[in-house]
């Protein structure tokens, strides 16, 4: 770094997160500003950022739904919305537009990146990454430390070239154990089963066990792990 620190500006000002609740007040006063429409019995721990703005300063309202428990440490962006009874763990954040169901779980120190769809009843498991874009359905199960990836090519400030981003989907009731990478675009079937560690370079049908990096597939999901009764 060159230079001289500067002091504090009115920019490192325009900056601070406002949106921080330490107290009831707070959280008030972010309805009040129409940066928050809360459900009833909705619980927001003090140490969550609720309607964090984006980078150009907009702040969209953050919807969160009846029911719902924020815990201490969570980041939600503009214009995040959390269905009815969703939970997340502590220091997750979730990054402007994402969307997720109702009955779903974000583990602690998940990080949720932008324009996400996550259905109702996902289990999203501590330490998981989710890149912009991805889709992940109802009732499917991401373990701790999964990823999922939405630039091939990794174009970022690459002269000349055209970034194309492209989210992995995670399909209905799919399972990825922990550690699982999903590359960009690829499809994880429904109620498909990955090992832990896997690297998904390509699509997994539905109710197919896949492992390995680069992944294989091993045969089909037992009968009896049926997501819902009768699902399988
Ligand atoms: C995929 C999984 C469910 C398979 O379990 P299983 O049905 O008991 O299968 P097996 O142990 O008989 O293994 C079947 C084949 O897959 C291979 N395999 C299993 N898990 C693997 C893994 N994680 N990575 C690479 N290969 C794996 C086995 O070596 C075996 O190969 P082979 O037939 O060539 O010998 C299990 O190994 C797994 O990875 N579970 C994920 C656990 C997890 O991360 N949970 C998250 C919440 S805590």
């Amino acid at each position: 770094m060159s230079g001289s620190a500067s002091p504090g500006t009115a920019t490192t000002l325009l900056h601070a997160p406002q949106s921080l609740v330490q107290t009831a007040d707070d959280l008030d006063r972010c309805v009040a500003a129409g940066w928050l429409a809360l459900g009833a019995d909705a619980m927001v721990e003090a140490g969550v950022d609720v309607c964090h703005p984006t980078r150009s300063g907009e702040r969209r309202p953050v919807v969160i739904g009846p029911g719902c428990l924020v815990r201490s440490g969570t980041v939600l962006y503009s214009g995040v919305r959390l269905g009815a009874g969703t939970q997340t763990g502590h220091h997750v954040v979730v990054r402007e537009d994402t969307e997720v169901g109702d009955e779903s779980v974000i583990g602690t120190a998940a990080t949720v990146e932008e324009r996400i769809r996550i259905g109702d009843h996902v289990l999203v498991q501590t330490q998981a990454h989710l890149s912009g874009l991805t889709v992940v359905e109802d009732y499917a199960f991401v373990g701790p430390g999964c990823v999922t990836t939405n630039d091939l090519r990794m174009l970022h400030r690459r002269a000349g070239a055209r970034q194309h981003l492209v989210g992995p989907v995670l399909r209905w009731g799919c399972r990825l154990g922990a550690g699982a990478v999903v590359l960009p675009g690829v499809t994880v079937g429904r109620e498909a089963l990955v090992a832990a560690g896997a690297v998904v370079i390509r699509d997994v049908p539905d109710r197919t066990v896949a492992v390995g990096n680069p992944v294989r597939l091993v045969g089909p999901v037992p009968d009896d792990e049926p997501v819902l009764p009768g699902s399988g």
